[in-house]
């Protein structure tokens, strides 16, 4: 697992606790494929649904990227409407060669790299605040508030990622980190097992602080997708901030100068594989790429970074 300590690990900055805690994690050996079964939403789940959505369609439409107002227009995701996987996986598959895969929960990174460098992006059905996930954990304390869980949600899964798999140059980079995750694990190079999950770490600082919780300088492009101009200097695109309002209005606060909670900072490599992070918590801090392309001329230039021999 790449949670667990490795003598390496005192090389990262920001150590902080980890608080993924009990969450279950799936393997090769589980049953972690699952089919969809559209019929049995219930009122509450949909009601979770839209209750989260709708809070996120006026902030989005005005902060968000253009590679994700353009996905959410092209996936024709509603807030109306429980996400159909079966539905979203052509759509996906036209536009850039990806597909969702329904899961039963958090995978671990062998399954998760793997998938990911075939182009399958594993989503769950189950959203937080429900029945369904309460009793997958009965008896186990996770947090399960609108704002986060850490089992990865549906509304996380779809809401905040999906519509980035609409754009062709972004799952190409994103399947690249795929099979990149999975050369780490095969390790070819007889690294052995410390280095290796030192190495995963890395990249799992990287996919942290770009595609879950990066923001990105304004674009005076992406003006062209809102209704509602962008008032601030900084547009998102990190997954993890785009599916939580609050975590959203941090960004906001802090592209302001209003916030002394969290800090911008700008994008660097060697920094941000190196940056540990928490889960559980707004983030307090967040790094600017210039533009998507300078993110991706930045992870495929540094791909020595990922393969540190101690
Ligand atoms: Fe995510």
């Amino acid at each position: 697992m790449i949670d667990s300590s490795t003598k390496y690990d005192h090389l990262f900055s920001h150590l902080l606790p980890n608080a993924v805690g009990d969450v279950k994690i799936f393997s090769k050996e589980d049953d972690y494929l699952i089919e969809q079964d559209y019929e049995a939403i219930t009122d509450n789940e949909l009601g979770v649904w839209m209750r989260l959505y709708e809070k996120l369609v006026e902030p989005l439409n005005r902060y968000a990227s253009k590679e994700y107002l353009d996905g959410i227009d092209a996936l024709g995701l509603s807030a109306y409407e429980w996400p159909n996987f079966s539905q979203l996986s052509p759509r996906i598959r036209d536009a850039s060669g990806w597909e969702v895969t329904p899961v039963a929960g958090f995978l671990d990174e062998w399954l998760f790299f793997e998938l990911n460098a075939e182009r399958k992006f594993p989503v769950t059905d189950i959203v937080r605040q429900s029945e369904r996930l309460e009793e997958k954990y009965a008896g186990r304390a996770i947090a399960n508030t609108d704002e986060y869980t850490p089992e990865p949600d549906i509304f996380h899964d779809i809401r905040g990622h999906a519509p980035f798999l609409m754009n062709r140059a972004f799952g190409d980079f994103l399947a690249d980190v795929g099979k990149l995750g999975h050369q780490i694990l095969v390790d070819e190079r007889n690294l052995g097992p410390e280095l290796v999950a030192h190495n995963l770490k890395r990249l799992q600082n990287f996919a942290w602080w770009s595609y879950e919780f990066g923001i990105m300088k304004k674009q005076p492009e992406s003006e062209n997708w809102r209704t509602d101009a962008n008032d601030m200097d900084h547009e998102l695109y990190g997954s993890g901030i785009i599916s939580g309002y609050d975590e959203v209005m941090n960004v906001v606060a802090c592209s302001r100068g209003e916030s002394d909670s969290s800090a911008l900072l700008p994008f660097d490599m060697e920094e941000v594989v190196m940056t540990r992070f928490d889960y559980s918590d707004i983030q307090d801090r967040y790094y600017i790429i210039d533009s998507m392309e300078s993110l991706y001329a930045d992870f495929y230039d540094n791909q020595r970074l990922f393969f540190f021999e101690g």
